[in-house]
């Protein structure tokens, strides 16, 4: 996530929290759908940068993770016994700043993300069985760090159509209800993920996609494993909009292989891998700025600013109720500063929102570039 979109969003709930206004922006979920092994999973962890997904053939995410990303400055750092274990990542300074906990073991601070890997995989296998059966019972995750937005992310099984092992005969149709739950909440934003060595007019994802969001006004298109297509074949007719066209369009990505999870290849390093590959490449080094996943990260701020943008009418409706109360709250106190304390307060949300409307300005220049 942007940096700085993850501070104005900080100073907009901190400044709001001491007029009273608690969760004052409700974030879209981003949800993913798609086939299986289409790269969902690796898709969102790359969103989050960091690695605690189980990723795999077949289907490995069985069970819906509804994955709460909580924002938490890095000051406020806990002492807690368990910190003992570090990331491998090594992307944080910080390793007691970032941790993940369970709604299923209250209490317990998990901050090595592989066992937090671990864990996800065990809880499936306790609802589900080995057996590759589903669930649609959903496990949640709560991930707190300095470097995430508070948003919900939810990972779910990918769409199937031949049951196997324990999977119930009606299992398409299972899933696909599981999915649509999640997509069609009028806040969630859809990535419908295809890979990019499959047919795009196949793509049971974006079919999902268009069923919930006719419009597509929330829905981004994913092109996985551009990879592996056929050497002379690539993307561009799809991200020129000549095949399905999307309002929001697509992006092209490069996830980590196969080979590169069982290497425990860092994120980083497949990020650097992933830029070399479309700057490098004859049918995208010109718009190599449009593909990959920094990309696509900023294409969900952007989307997430607008978000922010349209709420400020609502969240200024909830100021002045809270502000009308606190003053009405002093006043029954007989406050003789009444005047001054809320005119501090005013004065501190005109300063913010003059501040946070530079940084939206500052932003809309990027919406041309969804017109790809
Ligand atoms: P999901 O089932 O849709 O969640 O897909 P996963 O994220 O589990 O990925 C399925 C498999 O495809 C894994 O083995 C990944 O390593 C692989 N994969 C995903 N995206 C890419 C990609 O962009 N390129 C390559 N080469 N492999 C990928
Ligand atoms: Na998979
Ligand atoms: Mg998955």
């Amino acid at each position: 996530m942007d940096p700085s979109l993850i501070k104005v969003v900080n100073q907009l709930q901190e400044a709001f929290s001491t007029v009273g206004v608690q969760n004052l922006i409700d974030l879209p979920q981003i949800t993913v759908v798609g086939s299986q092994s289409s790269g969902k999973s690796s898709v969102l962890e790359n969103i989050v940068g960091r690695d605690f997904l189980p990723r795999g053939t077949g289907i490995v995410t069985r069970r819906p993770l509804v994955l709460q990303l909580i924002n938490r400055p890095s000051s406020e750092t806990p002492k807690d016994e368990d910190a003992n274990s570090s990331s491998k990542e090594g992307a944080n300074e910080n390793n007691n700043s970032e941790w993940g906990e369970f709604l299923h073991l209250p209490g317990q601070k998990i901050y090595d993300f592989e066992r937090i890997r671990s864990e996800i995989v065990r809880e499936t296998e306790e609802k589900t069985g080995k057996n590759v059966g589903i669930s649609s019972v959903p496990i949640y995750l709560r991930i707190y760090s300095p470097h995430v937005l508070t948003l919900t992310l939810v990972d779910l099984p990918g769409l199937t159509k031949v049951p196997v092992g324990d999977q119930p005969r009606d299992i398409e149709k299972q899933i696909r209800e599981m999915v649509l739950k999640y997509m069609s909440k009028n806040n969630a934003i859809i990535l419908a993920v295809n890979a990019a060595n499959t047919d795009l007019a196949n793509s049971d994802g974006l079919k999902l996609a268009r069923e919930v969001d006719p419009e597509g006004l929330r829905t981004i298109g994913v092109l996985t494993k551009v990879d592996l297509m056929d050497k002379g074949t690539d993307v561009v007719d799809i991200l020129a909009g000549r095949i399905i066209p999307l309002r929001l369009g697509y992006v092209p990505v490069i996830n980590r292989g196969q080979k590169d999870i069982e290497g425990k290849k860092s994120i980083r390093l497949a990020l650097d891998a992933e830029r070399e590959f479309f700057e490098n490449h004859p049918s995208y080094s010109t718009k190599a700025q449009y593909c990959g996943t920094p990309f696509l990260a900023r294409k969900l701020n952007m989307i997430l600013m607008h978000h922010i943008r349209n709420t400020l009418p609502e969240i200024k409706v909830r100021i002045n109720a809270a502000l009308t109360k606190y003053q009405a709250e002093l006043q029954s106190l007989g406050d003789s500063l009444v005047g001054d304390s809320s005119s501090i307060v005013l004065n501190l949300i005109t300063d913010f929102c003059n501040e946070f409307r530079t940084v939206l300005d500052g932003n809309s220049e990027d919406l041309s570039i969804t017109e790809l």
